[in-house]
């Protein structure tokens, strides 16, 4: 991905997190400047890779395939100094901006519509200890209520909906066309994107940027990089 097209992303985002009255932390809207001025203060946001993150699975085109997420919370497994044990994301899907099929060894993950249009889910039953799908049907939490699917069933999230995705649920989503762009939350278990998706197709979970301009906001796996030069 370009970087000018992620400076583009990331101002449309911001503008859309407002229009939703989402507000975001302070340094959601930090400049390298002011990453670089607060380096002494950043371990926490660095070590558990909280802000930005936008990607492409590796495709190269954002509007087809691709997630905008901003990771506001995080613990990491087995640290007594990130003892947390939860997670929250906000997320925006554009309508048929597919996330491509995937689930979790070990992240529970709730997946919230707070608002905009629909998510349509596509769930898949996953053995994890196979790193693959299974078939057959399974059982999943909508709403609070548990209900029976069968891999490759959808399901439609309207805003207030959500569902409890556990590691047998692989998942794929977009959102639905002439519906909307939705604001998405996930509240889970500690995250590490670095070792805990297993992609059923073999996407990639993040790109690598072209510099052809100066960045105006940083990917949280870009901080280090800039701030700290490695
Ligand atoms: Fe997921």
């Amino acid at each position: 991905m370009k970087r000018s097209e992620l400076n583009r992303i990331l101002d449309n985002s911001l503008a859309f997190f407002d229009a939703m009255h989402f507000l975001l932390p302070p340094f959601a809207r930090f400049s390298v400047d002011d990453w670089r001025r607060n380096k002494d203060h950043l371990q926490e946001i660095i070590d558990l890779q909280l802000g930005w993150d936008v990607t492409t699975f590796g495709m190269g085109d954002f509007n087809k395939v691709g997630l905008l997420l901003f990771t506001l919370r995080n613990g990491k497994l087995n640290s007594s100094v990130y003892p947390k044990p939860y997670a929250e994301k906000i997320m925006i899907v554009q309508e048929n901006q597919v996330t491509p099929c995937h689930f979790h060894w070990n992240k529970r993950e709730d997946i919230i519509n707070r608002g905009g249009g629909n998510l349509i889910i596509e769930l898949y039953h996953a053995d994890p200890a196979k790193n693959g799908l299974c078939g057959g049907s399974f059982p999943i939490s909508v709403n609070g209520m548990t209900r029976t699917l069968n891999t490759g069933d959808r399901i439609v999230l309207t805003p207030g909906d959500s569902v409890a995705l556990e590691p047998i649920h692989a998942h794929r989503f977009y959102g639905e066309p002439g519906k909307g762009t939705i604001l998405v939350g996930e509240v889970s278990s500690v995250n590490d994107d670095t070792t805990d998706n297993c992609f059923i197709d073999k996407t990639a979970r993040f790109d690598d940027i072209e510099e052809d301009e100066s960045p105006k906001y940083l990917l949280a796996n870009e901080i280090q990089k800039f701030v700290c030069g490695r």
